[in-house]
């Protein structure tokens, strides 16, 4: 039920895939599947090499999700992430533009994936 189109130097074009409704799966399993060049390692939100940007495309306000404690610590020792960012996340369930593939849960809107 939601596009997730995939952009890296890595690859030579752009590839978007359909995610299926009511699928619980992380974006680096929907990355997987599709056999997307994307880097990981521990698939555990702990090393941070999966780390990607995730654009909404729908225009709409992101899709409120809470951040782990794990990738909280990932996302920062990285510095992908301020403390306002957390903020916003925790208080306003504002999504950080930075996280991990491997515990990012794909919902129902259409996302830009950068890596
Ligand atoms: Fe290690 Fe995602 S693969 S944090």
């Amino acid at each position: 039920m939601a596009n997730v189109t995939f952009t890296s130097p890595k690859m030579s074009r752009d590839l978007t895939v359909y995610a299926v409704a009511g699928d619980t799966q992380t974006l680096l399993a929907v990355a997987q599947a599709h056999k997307v060049p994307l880097d990981f390692e521990c698939q555990n939100g702990e090393c941070g090499s999966c780390i990607v940007k995730v654009d909404v495309l729908s225009g709409k306000r992101p899709v409120g999700i809470a951040l782990t404690e794990k990738e909280k610590t990932v996302l920062r020792y990285a510095g992908k992430i301020t403390p306002e960012q957390i903020a916003a996340a925790e208080t306003d369930d504002v999504p950080p533009p930075f996280r991990l593939a491997c515990q990012f849960i794909v919902r129902h809107e259409d996302i830009l994936v950068t890596f």
